[in-house]
């Protein structure tokens, strides 16, 4: 039922972005859509590594001498950065291709991980400099509710990862 729901909403508002100049620029410039890819893959570059190296470190690994609160605060720009160049390109090949991609199952299922893994990201960061019971702000391990959304945000990275891959196989 979703899926035929989708379908008919998507494809009007397909055809309406097929339509439009940007779109028909984007399908006729032969360098754009392979140069909207590539700055995808770099902007999920940043975006991977700080995530999880944040991630880690949240979950107790010692892959920096910085405590949690610090350390995200010196990671989550590249995050919204990385994130925010995503969006961008993403949306742009979306725009080259929309009768293809917003009606696919898995650029759907894609970004509603995406929502889930940015609220869970926003949560991090709101949360990891919480001071303690102690009054403490900068613990040198997470606390568990940190910890259990990093695990969740670790999870999410990889499997929007391998979604973002698959769309073109399915
Ligand atoms: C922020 C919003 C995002 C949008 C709108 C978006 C949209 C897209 C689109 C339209 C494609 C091309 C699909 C195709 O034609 O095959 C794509 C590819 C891909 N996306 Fe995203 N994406 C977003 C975020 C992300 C994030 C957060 C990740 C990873 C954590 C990601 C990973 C990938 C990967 C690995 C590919 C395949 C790249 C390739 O091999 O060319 N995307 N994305």
């Amino acid at each position: 039922m979703i899926v035929a729901a989708n379908i008919a909403d998507f494809q009007g508002l397909a055809d309406w972005l097929s339509a439009t100049s940007l779109s028909v620029v984007l399908q006729t410039v032969t360098w754009a859509i392979p140069s909207l890819q590539s700055v995808h893959i770099l902007a999920l570059g940043a975006l991977m590594g700080a995530a999880w190296l944040l991630g880690l470190r949240l979950v107790g690994m010692k892959v920096s001498a910085l405590a949690p609160g610090p350390l995200a605060s010196r990671l989550l720009p590249w995050i919204w950065t990385g994130l925010a160049l995503l969006a961008l390109s993403g949306g742009l090949l979306i725009v080259a291709e929309p009768g293809e991609l917003l009606s696919n199952s898995v650029m759907q299922l894609k970004l509603l991980m995406l929502l889930v893994a940015i609220g869970a990201t926003v949560a991090i960061a709101r949360l990891v400099s919480v001071p303690d019971a102690a009054g403490a702000r900068h613990t040198p391990q997470a606390r568990p509710a940190v910890r259990a959304l990093a695990v969740l945000s670790l999870a999410l990275w990889v499997a929007i990862a391998f979604a973002g891959r698959l769309i073109a196989y399915v």
